[in-house]
């Protein structure tokens, strides 16, 4: 079978089974072209819980379907890929946390959605990268401890010098990875570019960036500039993707490192299989997990996220 096959099977057995497919913007494109939404891990798992069908398959890393399924418990949620992790969600445990919370007694513990359900259920707030700085702002107590992204939790504490944000040593592997000497090299090759980099980036990156933000963020700026031309500072299914939608505009990759095995760890083959039964993994989470990540989730909405 080939790619187009095999995304007509897809289309039909979903249909068939009454799947609901969401899929990351990190997805290769032959995935995002037969999910029903893509988009950032939160709008995912919101899109999710206001649809129908019963089952979500979700192509994206693990602690996108444990949002998924913690937004929607009622529901079946499927990972494509078991094996695909976010290494920086995984960076610290319920107990490292709760550790740390006890040397940190009046500070609010925020986390970034990318974190594991179960370090949720002991966090006060859950931002996404393109809520984190309004809804710092509007929680009420200035002293914050952030986890588990030293590198959005900078880029917060810049845009909020009023808050006294304590940081921890975690963050994304491949975002922080990229260095000021790669940005001047892009620079160099691309005078006329806007560079548009993603918080996760480590603070010289960001500072030297045209505009900071979430992929969705990024994706917008880029599809709604008068500019021709774009060095994306995310992964790099993001620059692919925008060649695609805009054909007229050209969009280079900041730099070449910028992959993430774990969202490219699914295949169109793997998301076929799930839908035959074969293969994929049931999100299972329970009860006291979903309701107290949920709480840390409901906060954040309640501050306007
Ligand atoms: P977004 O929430 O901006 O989609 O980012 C998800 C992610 O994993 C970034 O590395
Ligand atoms: Fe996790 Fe980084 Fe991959 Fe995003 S890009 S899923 S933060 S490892």
């Amino acid at each position: 079978m080939n790619t187009a096959n095999i995304q007509e099977e897809i289309l039909k057995l979903k249909k068939e089974k009454g799947v609901c497919i969401l899929a990351h913007s990190y997805q290769a494109r032959e995935i995002c072209e037969i999910a029903d939404y893509v988009g950032d891990s939160y709008q995912l798992s919101v899109w999710g819980s206001q649809e129908k069908a019963d089952t979500m398959l979700l192509c994206g890393v693990r602690f996108m379907a444990e949002t998924a399924k913690i937004l929607s418990p009622e529901k079946k949620v499927l990972l494509s890929n078991p094996i695909a992790g976010c290494p920086m969600a995984e960076q610290m445990s319920r107990d490292m946390i709760a550790k740390i919370k006890e040397e940190y007694p009046d500070y609010t513990v925020v986390a970034y959605v990318n974190t594991i359900a179960e370090l949720k259920t002991i966090c006060d707030v859950c931002v996404t990268s393109a809520s984190a700085v309004r809804i710092v702002d509007q929680i009420p107590n200035d002293k914050i401890l952030f986890i588990p992204d030293c590198n959005l939790g900078a880029y917060v504490a810049k845009m909020l010098p009023h808050k006294t944000v304590k940081l921890l040593n975690g963050g994304c592997p491949l975002h922080a990875a990229v260095t000021p000497d790669e940005v001047k090299l892009a620079r160099t090759r691309h005078p006329e570019a806007k560079l548009l980099v993603h918080p996760e980036c480590i603070p010289e990156v960001a500072a030297a960036a045209d505009f900071v933000g979430s992929t969705t963020a990024i994706m917008k700026y880029a599809q709604e500039s008068d500019a021709k031309e774009f060095i994306i500072g995310t992964e790099i299914s993001i620059a692919e993707h925008l060649q695609y939608d805009c054909p007229d505009k050209r969009f280079y990759p900041l730099s070449m490192n910028l992959i993430c095995a774990n969202m490219k760890a699914t295949t169109l083959m793997d998301v076929y299989r799930v839908l035959q039964g074969e293969a994929g993994e049931e999100i299972i989470l329970d009860d006291r997990t979903i309701a107290d990540a949920r709480r840390c989730i409901d906060a954040m909405i309640a501050l306007g996220g």
